[in-house]
């Protein structure tokens, strides 16, 4: 066996993290940190591996980019060379031609093997287009080249939210082969934004069993952000099962999951420490701990008693901070102080208890909107307030959204425009380029798709009363590559970001700290967002500026790490829905829907309503609807 290369090696069988937890894992403060160390374990295992080939089992999907772009600049910069490696990938679409652009084959040479010393004989990818009284054999004799070379010395992995490794999709057997299978309908939801629409997905593959990956003699398995939280806990802490696969790592010794601060959220030691081991109380803790036993005993705060903290495991917390009674009210006033109708202050009152200061009365806000729509989605309510009460409110939109326009819907546009006011011959080749479908979308394109939703956002800010000059629409550059996988943000980003803050001087700034987002945009737009702000710190109108984060297409704030809630009335529900419908090129059948399959109106809607039905059950006042804030210090 190869001696394991072990920055991140844990001696097999020996681990224990908490009593919960049967995997090792690690968890890094960046998937680039993380990626970086699971670059270097390959690296040298490989390295290591003088007196034979090395058997290196490859994934594909966004979790594993990272690992790759460090491979090949191990390779251009260090001189590691593959040139002793036998690589295996896990799967494969079927049916699809290596030639398709959403191949694995594309994908990995794209990605990896187009940029290191390796040859097509050292590369084994599953072939997706074979005639399928082909496929047994072939995936024998796949299963067959792996084991004449020994086996796989080192397996990568990544995670579908079915609890997939490889498409090993729930129902797998412990002892199943490479194989022919049925892709889970989430699975292929997952998959629909980089085939541009689900029904574009196939629906079959051919992947490695879970045997096959049980026999590597080492694996990592990768899972990054807030969307992978749930599979990462089921997976660690959970029964081993055929109906997540992944839980048959646990029966593996020589195995680490990496993990991000989000990935891990919803493991025992994240979401409640108290159960794992001794905690420091700060007051954030305090909170969680608080909410989390008004859910367990479903009682609201007031109502807690001593025995209730000492039976679920908070009777540290009591000890430290004193008496139920004195830890209730604690609580209670520090929710009440969250709630205000007055999202920008209330002028001639004291702010000693309220989430905003009351002056200046009239504030500047500027609201940054990753995509022309989440401004009203996920902030609707708040920003007609602000209007309301007399703030200037600015929005800034920060990418152009233009994907997200369906080639149905642009077509829809391109034929009235011609239909109605233009002879212009140029029209016809845009419908035939609209038509073919291409997997880029070309600059005009582009300019069409972004017009179209430019013009959803003048509808709605002029529904909502904000004069359209506050629209501030800054395309930026990271997101203008015509297709699902963006660029990395730059300076040129930020000096946008820059510019615009200068020329306006919010005192208060919202922003998306909504980090679930799928394809990235919302955390590429707040890394922008972030880096400005470090930028501009020293800039004296700065002191005066107050930065908010919302959050509602993709998730809501834990309870306890909401700093303002602003409750919205009925009528106000309705607004808001109205708002957001302006966005009809988001609607119905929506390009990228992600892993909710609600309408954004309602997702909002339910989410709004379902931070209210909280702040009720542990005891606040009832009401409709509210939006949920968390102040962020720069
Ligand atoms: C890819 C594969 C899959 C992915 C999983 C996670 O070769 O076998 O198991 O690893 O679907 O995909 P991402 O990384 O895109 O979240």
């Amino acid at each position: 066996m190869t001696t394991p290369s072990n920055l991140i090696y844990v001696p097999p069988g020996k681990y224990q993290e908490t009593r919960f937890e049967k995997i090792h894992n690690i968890t890094v403060a960046s998937e680039s940190i993380g990626a970086r160390l699971v670059a270097e374990e390959i690296a040298q295992s490989i390295r290591n591996c003088t007196n034979r080939p090395f058997v290196l089992g490859l994934a594909t999907g966004s979790s594993p980019i990272g690992v790759y772009q460090h491979l090949v600049q191990m390779h251009r910069e260090e001189g590691l060379s593959f040139k002793n490696v036998i690589t295996f990938n896990l799967d494969e679409y079927v049916p699809i031609a290596p030639d398709d652009h959403q191949s694995y084959y594309h994908f990995m040479h794209e990605h990896l093997f187009d940029h290191i010393d390796i040859t097509a004989d050292q590369i084994h990818i599953p072939k997706g287009d074979l005639p399928q009284d082909e496929v047994r054999a072939y995936c024998q004799a796949y299963e067959d080249k792996i084991a004449a070379l020994g086996g796989l010395d080192f397996q990568l992995l990544g995670i579908g939210r079915t609890g997939h490794i490889g498409f090993n999709e729930p129902g797998s057997h412990r002892n199943s082969a490479t194989r022919l299978i049925s892709l889970d309908p989430v699975t292929r939801a997952d998959a629909a934004k980089d085939f541009n629409g689900l029904d574009k997905v196939p629906t079959k593959a051919i992947t490695m069993g879970i045997n096959t990956i049980l026999n590597a003699k080492r694996i990592i398995l990768l899972a990054w952000g807030q969307h992978k939280a749930p599979i990462v806990a089921r997976t660690i802490e959970g029964t081993v099962s055929e109906s997540i696969p992944a839980t048959f790592l646990q029966e593996h010794t020589n195995t680490t999951c990496l993990l991000d601060n989000e990935s891990t959220a919803q493991l025992t030691r994240s979401h409640a420490p108290w159960l794992v081991g001794d905690c420091e109380w700060t007051d954030s803790l305090k909170k969680k701990a608080i909410v989390w036993l008004c859910q367990q005993t479903q009682k609201s705060i007031l109502k807690l008693t001593q025995r209730d903290y000492n039976e679920n495991g908070l009777s540290d917390l009591l000890a430290t901070a004193g008496r139920a009674y004195d830890l209730n009210i604690w609580m209670f006033n520090q929710l009440q102080h969250t709630i205000t109708g007055w999202p920008g202050g209330k002028p001639n009152f004291t702010d000693d208890n309220r989430p905003e200061r009351a002056l200046p009365a009239q504030k500047r806000c500027l609201i940054f909107s990753p995509h022309p729509d989440d401004d009203v989605i996920s902030m609707g309510g708040t920003f007609a307030r602000l209007i309301d009460q007399g703030h200037e409110v600015h929005v800034a939109y920060q990418t152009s959204g233009n994907i997200a326009v369906s080639n149905e819907d642009a077509m829809r546009y391109v034929e009235v425009y011609q239909l109605a006011l233009s002879t212009d011959e140029t029209i016809d080749d845009i419908k035939k380029e609209l038509l073919a479908a291409h997997q880029i979308n070309s600059p005009r394109i582009r300019k069409i798709k972004g017009a179209i939703r430019r013009s959803e956002c003048l509808g709605a800010a002029r529904f909502l009363q904000l004069p359209v000059e506050q629209l501030h629409f800054m395309d930026l550059p990271f997101y203008e590559t015509g297709r699902v996988q963006k660029n990395d943000p730059t300076q040129l980003d930020v000096d946008q970001t820059i510019k615009l803050i200068k020329a306006i001087q919010p005192h208060q700034i919202y922003a998306a700290g909504d980090l679930a987002d799928p394809h990235g945009t919302h955390r590429i737009c707040l890394e922008i967002l972030m880096e400005a702000l470090k930028q501009l710190k020293n800039e004296p109108f700065m002191k005066d500026c107050w930065v908010w984060l919302y959050r509602g297409a993709w998730q809501e704030w834990d309870l306890h790490e909401i700093e303002m809630a602003i409750p919205i009335s009925p009528d106000q529900v309705v607004q808001k829905r109205n708002a957001i419908l302006y966005h009809q090129s988001q609607k119905d059948r929506v390009m990228f829907q992600g892993e909710d399959s609600r309408e954004f109106w309602l997702r909002a809607e339910e989410r709004n309503r379902d931070t209210a039905v909280q702040y009720n059950n542990l005891g606040m006042a009832e009401y409709q609807s509210m939006e949920a804030f968390k102040r962020y210090y720069f």
